[in-house]
């Protein structure tokens, strides 16, 4: 597995809930979440005395920072949950049963290629001598379970902090929903700690009894909560449909797309998932609209606008090979989802993408051989005018052209880029809060109902 730097990656925390009044639980399970920028909350739940974990909707983000965490405990993981279909981002289910060597687990109505073991209402999935039932929880999908281990219920979207889940895809049903609600917490007690499998408010936890209090969504008779459910759906999830076709099938995001695919990819779910990794100036001159500029330089220190992006996230530079290195540099950060636009811009265009036109510039490969070609005319003139040391420069820039066809890096290309020229400005970019946080919360959060009776008809 590639080492994901700490500073970079949301820092998981042991939590040991305390019960009643403070008293220390007697609850065995020891929980990590592992939350992700976009708003997503998995976890890995374990038994310590027997070392067996189970992980819950990991994002594919974090595959990585999983398995190193349960690898620094000493935890072997057994079980890898989807709580649902996800539909708003990649799954690292797959990627983190393999790394891992655990079984995969879906309820059974979610059919995913790959999945080792179905569970149905009631089952239970064993860590050491403790177990983790299982209730099935339809209503924002139909395949959504709910987990309960010891004192927590791991609520995936059924059961936000202040919210609920959205029914309006995937099959799901208002009042299938509000069904599963009751049947869920009927017999849970107010202490029990509830783990969301979203947040957007960066809040870690809540328990079932300030959800009782204070969510408004649980304070509506089925009627009212079918009807403020339904009124107003929020637009859907980016690239929903290649994120389900990811999620289900299990298919890996290709390393490289063809521009074609590209462009049905944009016209499909937008151009939000594009990190465009050139320089501000070949941006600005040119671009397509809707994309996040990223350039390659800054990527390391830009790492979470780059995991905010929604995935699949399709990186895009002038021909293909700025975009192939940022693959990689981002891969070893230990960001998924990602492929190369083949071609780059150049081809995206041609196939009949819009893009917007800005001021030109001369594109920087142009600049290297501008500069590579003045550099050896006067390194020669000199030579021959002067002193013969100065075709040294000449014989320079031929041995770095020769390094950068071989290596396909070019030191020359990575000085230009920081040149004042190439940094023109450009316009303001869509924050992550317009492509994935903003709609994040629609995606599949509900959001906060009309208070019950203040509906005016
Ligand atoms: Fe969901």
């Amino acid at each position: 597995m590639e080492t994901t730097p700490s500073s970079t990656i949301p820092t998981p925390n042991r939590t040991r809930q305390p019960g009643p009044a403070g008293v220390p639980s007697a609850d065995p399970f020891v929980v990590v979440p592992l939350p992700h920028p976009q708003g997503c909350r998995g976890y890995l739940v374990a038994d310590p005395a027997s070392g067996e974990a189970l992980a819950l909707d990991v994002h594919l983000d974090l595959v990585s920072a999983a398995a190193e965490r349960a690898r620094d405990e000493g935890w072997t993981v057994r079980h890898v949950v989807d709580s649902h279909t996800h539909a708003d981002h990649p799954s690292g289910s797959a990627a983190l049963a393999e790394a891992v060597g655990a079984e995969r687990v879906t309820h059974p109505a979610a059919g995913h290629a790959g999945v080792a073991r179905t569970v149905a209402d009631g089952e239970q999935l064993p860590l050491g001598a403790l177990a983790v039932t299982v209730r099935h929880a339809p209503g924002h999908t139909p395949d959504h379970v709910v987990l309960l281990a010891g004192d927590h219920l791991f609520s995936g979207d059924t059961l936000l902090i202040g919210g609920v889940a959205r029914t309006d895809f995937l099959g799901g049903d208002a009042g299938t929903l509000y069904d599963s609600l009751q049947r869920v917490l009927a017999d849970l007690a107010d202490e029990v700690v509830v783990h969301p499998g979203h947040d957007y408010a960066g809040r870690d936890a809540s328990t079932v009894g300030a959800e009782r209090r204070e969510n408004p969504w649980l304070a509506l008779d089925r009627a009212a909560f079918v009807a403020a459910l339904t009124a107003n759906p929020p637009p859907r999830p980016a690239n929903m449909d290649a994120l389900l076709r990811l999620n289900r099938e299990g298919s890996p995001v290709p390393a490289r797309t063809a521009a074609a695919e590209a462009l049905h990819h944009v016209r499909e779910g937008g151009a939000a998932s594009i990190v465009d990794v050139r320089t501000p100036a070949e941006f600005g001159a040119r671009h397509v609209a809707g994309s996040r500029l990223v350039p390659l330089d800054q990527l390391a220190g830009r790492i979470d606008e780059v995991r905010a992006t929604p995935a699949p996230r399709l990186l895009l530079c002038r021909s293909g090979t700025r975009a192939e290195t940022a693959r990689r540099l981002l891969e070893g950060l230990g960001v998924g989802g990602l492929t190369v636009v083949d071609g780059g811009i150049e081809a995206f265009a041609a196939a009949g993408g819009e893009v917007v036109e800005g001021r030109a510039v001369i594109s920087l490969e142009r600049q290297v051989r501008i500069g590579a070609g003045a550099l050896t005319f006067v390194g020669v003139l000199l030579g021959v005018l002067v002193h013969p040391a100065f075709l040294a420069v000449p014989a320079f820039v031929g041995a770095g052209l020769v390094f950068a066809g071989v290596t396909d890096r070019c030191g020359m290309a990575l000085l230009l880029a920081r040149a004042p020229w190439n940094r023109a400005a450009v316009e303001a970019q869509p924050s992550a809060g317009g492509t994935c946080a903003a709609s994040a919360p629609a995606a599949c959060a509900a959001g906060t109902p009309p208070a019950p009776g203040s509906e005016t008809g």
